[in-house]
């Protein structure tokens, strides 16, 4: 559906803000995108933002440690917000106030509470708001969807993931809460989601810490979703398992009503459908190709979220990993840290 309540700028340009370890990747990315121009860098840590400046040649742009007073200056058509997450919403409802759309980090907020209020206020707004789920911006995620739509192994009836890596972080991470729902199953859930089509409906959750952790709360969990269309999602994650490490995009299966289809997260990705022969107890199975990646399919990463925001921005269209939409994944988690926090099974809402 096509917006119009804005000017459809053909060169863009851009406010920062959160110049930490992330915001690499995104001034990475701005550097290859035509006709978008940084004009500013916000941190709370002026230091970090003049560092940023430094290393990427981004000499003239306004720097500062308050994000209104840079909008009131630079005056620009969009904000990336690349800050944490408790600072998420203040940052979106400031840009929205400035009429700037809005390209944020995942995860979309802290809260149920805050994820509403930033979707509300870019309505009220006028404006696009959307999130870096760059996850789903790769080539087999892409090549599964497809697959699976295709119906060549049959209607989806389960999905499995295991994510198992032991990563040493240190900073905000091994101080939160729900540490691995929070800040990266969320890309795992949204991938779930997007691989099957899937409408999350019910969540039970269970967190627990190994006793070697070196994290604060949450390290570890395991999730069963009920994924309609009688889809079942089983995830079982911890950032706290050393050895035999997956993908961290997960080590991925999906049962289909004529076959399985599964997916190690690096390179191994493989199909087989039953066929019409009895071998004993077993139909017997073949395997089937996945097709390579579809010239339409949207990839890249970051860089790939960020081109399709931007060209939302110019031609008035709706991006992929519109707020409105990743609020389904956020959705996930939160029941699913309320699953936890509970004991119980949890129905899923936005
Ligand atoms: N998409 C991905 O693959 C991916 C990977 C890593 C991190 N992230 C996300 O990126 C975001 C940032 O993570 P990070 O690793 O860069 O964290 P970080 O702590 O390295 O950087 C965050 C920066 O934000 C600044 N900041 C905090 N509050 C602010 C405010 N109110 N105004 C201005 N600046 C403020 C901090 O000073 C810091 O420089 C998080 O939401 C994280 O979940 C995404």
């Amino acid at each position: 559906m096509e917006k119009t309540g804005w000017r459809k700028p053909r060169l863009v340009t851009v406010v920062l803000v959160g110049c930490g370890a992330m915001s690499k990747a995104w001034l990475d990315a701005v550097r290859q995108v035509d006709d978008l121009t940084l004009v500013g860098l916000v941190d709370i840590d002026e230091d970090r933002a003049r560092q940023r400046a430094g290393e990427f040649g981004l000499d003239g742009v306004a720097i500062g440690t308050d994000l209104d007073a840079i909008l009131n200056q630079t005056k620009p058509d969009i904000v990336f917000d690349v800050v944490v997450p408790p600072a998420r919403r203040d940052v979106a409802l400031t840009a929205f106030r400035h009429g700037c759309h809005v390209l944020t980090e995942k995860p979309l907020a802290d809260s149920p509470d805050n994820a509403r209020a930033i979707i509300d206020a870019a309505r009220a707004a006028g404006r696009l708001h959307a999130v870096i789920q760059n996850r789903r911006y790769l080539a087999d995620p892409r090549r599964i969807r497809r697959f699976v739509e295709s119906g060549a192994i049959g209607a989806p009836t389960s999905i499995h993931c295991d994510f198992f890596i032991a990563p040493h972080f240190g900073g905000f991470r091994e101080e939160m809460e729900h540490v691995l729902l929070l800040d990266m199953a969320i890309h795992t859930f949204d991938a779930a989601r997007y691989m099957v089509n899937g409408e999350p409906a019910t969540v039970y959750c269970q967190e627990w810490e190994p006793t070697n952790s070196w994290y604060h709360q949450g390290s570890s969990a395991m999730a069963i979703f009920d994924m309609g269309r009688g889809i079942v999602f089983t995830y079982r994650g911890s950032w706290c398992a050393d050895g035999l490490g997956t993908s961290w995009e997960s080590a991925w299966r999906i049962v289909g009503e004529r076959g399985s289809l599964s997916w190690d997260g690096f390179d191994d990705l493989r199909a087989e459908v039953k066929t019409d022969k009895r071998e004993g107890l077993f139909d017997a199975v073949e395997p089937v190709a996945v097709p390579p990646l579809d010239p339409r399919d949207r990839v890249g990463g970051h860089l790939g979220v960020i081109q399709d925001f931007i060209a939302a921005v110019r031609d008035g269209s709706e991006p992929e990993t519109r707020g409105t939409d990743n609020i389904k994944s956020l959705a996930m988690v939160f029941a699913a840290i309320d699953s936890a926090e509970t004991g119980r099974r949890v129905a899923i809402t936005t």
